[in-house]
């Protein structure tokens, strides 16, 4: 998969690059490449965003400068390029990614996401370069950077490759091995610490019962809609 980020922070990503399973996506022949809309606008000073018209606090990020820095990687009109490829904006606003979205997302030869900053985007950049507006959660980031972050991290492990154990993604959280629900718990040694047992049925070595107990649990939490982690 070739994941493309336009960011004005394209920094942010090395960090991200060096990450164990992000390395192994990438020797595994993924790409991560990043554009920086600065080094394309087409304004004096390096600007690349402006004040909202109808006053209020903050920046936006210009749709003209936009434009120029994807015209100018990709050599087409991004108003194009969305047919071609999918083209994430990352907003409070868009739509909620979750296990299937990733999925959905994980099935594609390649993605460009779009970092907003300050204030965010022009209202037109989402309407005509992107493909899909998504959000990570329903609260504010600083920028698209940390949320496209996200993005990718859910997306790569689903990728052959990225993972060290093959099966680590396919009985994971909200999978359909698991019905949709979450994991259920996981535990290793000690046995036992400061009293607290780890489930009989774990260090039995019946296969069957410990999947089902697996199953239970992972249907429970479910049904609670919690990760099991109320406090006593
Ligand atoms: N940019 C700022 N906040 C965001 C969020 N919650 N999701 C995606 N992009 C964002």
């Amino acid at each position: 998969m070739q994941l493309d980020v336009v960011t004005l922070f394209p920094e942010w990503f090395d960090w991200f690059r060096g990450q164990r399973h992000v390395a192994n996506a990438m020797a595994h022949g993924h790409e991560l490449r990043t554009l920086n809309p600065r080094e394309h606008t087409p304004l004096s000073g390096g600007q690349v965003d402006d004040t909202p018209f109808g006053g209020g606090a903050g920046m936006v990020l210009r749709v003209d400068v936009m434009d120029a820095a994807m015209r100018g990687f990709y050599g087409v009109d991004p108003v194009d390029l969305r047919h071609q490829r999918r083209v994430l904006a990352l907003t409070p606003g868009g739509r909620m990614l979750d296990e299937g979205f990733v999925e959905e997302l994980a099935e594609e030869p390649a993605i460009t996401l779009l970092c907003g900053r300050y204030e965010g985007f022009d209202e037109r950049i989402v309407q005509h370069f992107a493909s899909d507006p998504v959000s990570v959660g329903r609260y504010v980031l600083s920028g698209g950077e940390l949320a496209a972050m996200v993005v990718m991290d859910a997306v790569l492990r689903k990728l052959p490759g990225s993972l060290g154990h093959a099966n680590s993604a396919v009985e994971e959280s909200f999978s359909e091995a698991l019905g949709g629900d979450p994991e259920y718990p996981h535990y290793t040694r000690p046995a036992e610490y400061r009293g607290w047992k780890v489930p009989d049925v774990l260090l039995s070595g019946h296969h069957e019962e410990i999947r089902q107990w697996r199953r239970a649990r992972s249907r429970e939490r479910g049904a609670a809609g919690t990760s099991g982690s109320s406090l006593p």
